[in-house]
């Protein structure tokens, strides 16, 4: 089974995208609506000619989580033609700037149809076979200055009680969060952009060897190893509005209990 990973689209809307927040949020990037969709459409096309059977984004899908930029980026999933069931959408730190409840209002509304497959509450799990997919939600509502996440006890319970279930233990569960789910060494850094409590779930990555984590908000890619320098089950991929000249699409095989990287599309 082959997977691919897309991560931080920012998606703007071009009615009505110039306000200060998003031009705050997008400092260093150009606020170009119509450039961002044609990269997105542009990623899930090469991910679709790699022949993959599932598709994870990790977050930062709009870059500020206003209710135009959900419907945007609704718009570009259905002329993508993602099958609904075949993508898993967790949210990141920008998806919730405009509003506390931004998430799941997108949910109820313009992204309806993609909720099966998206993060929902503590402890959820999508079965796809091969492999079973925990999509997280480690988001705050915070001001366009910080770019936390936080593990709450509810989602860290919620995936140990998975992570033990014997009845789960023989398929790989893969996690996956916009946050790295580790601290940033330098502790300023970490105070204003980290993952609060993420020794949560590495902690539980540690624990289980079935357990693999899938991350964006790095804006590059990048592998973590746990155990030995050959276990590697944390992966991240880079950002979708970064790309230049071409798509950078991170693909992923699952075989014999094992999601590995298998290089780009
Ligand atoms: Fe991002």
């Amino acid at each position: 089974m082959r997977i691919a990973h897309l991560s931080d689209l920012h998606v703007l809307d071009p009615r009505s995208d110039q306000g200060l927040g998003v031009r705050f949020v997008s400092l260093g990037r150009p606020i170009d609506a119509g450039e961002r969709r044609k990269k997105v459409l542009r990623a899930f096309e090469r991910a679709k000619a790699a022949s993959v059977s599932h598709f994870v984004v990790s977050g930062d899908l709009t870059e500020t989580g206003t209710e135009a930029q959900y419907e945007v980026f609704a718009d570009i999933l259905a002329e993508a033609r993602i099958d609904p069931d075949r993508i898993t959408l967790v949210p990141g730190n920008h998806d919730l700037y405009a509003r506390e409840n931004a998430w799941r209002e997108a949910l109820d509304g313009p992204l309806r149809s993609y909720r099966r497959g998206a993060a929902e509450g503590p402890g959820k799990i999508v079965d796809l076979g091969a492999v079973r997919i925990a999509p997280m939600d480690v988001t705050v509502h915070q001001k366009v200055t910080r770019s936390i996440g936080a593990v709450s006890t509810e989602v860290a319970d919620g995936l140990a009680r998975r992570l033990a279930d014997p009845g789960l233990a023989k398929t790989p569960l893969l996690l996956v969060q916009h946050h790295p789910p580790y601290a940033h060494s330098n502790a300023v850094h970490q105070w204003f952009d980290g993952l609060r409590d993420s020794a949560r779930v590495f902690r539980l990555l540690l624990l289980h060897a079935h357990a693999f984590l899938m991350h964006g908000h790095l804006h590059s890619a990048g592998d973590r190893a746990l155990r030995t320098e050959q276990d590697v089950r944390i992966f991240g991929a880079p950002a979708v509005v970064d790309d230049t000249d071409g798509p950078r699409v991170r693909l992923y095989e699952v075989r014999c209990g094992v999601v590995e990287a298998a290089g780009f599309a």
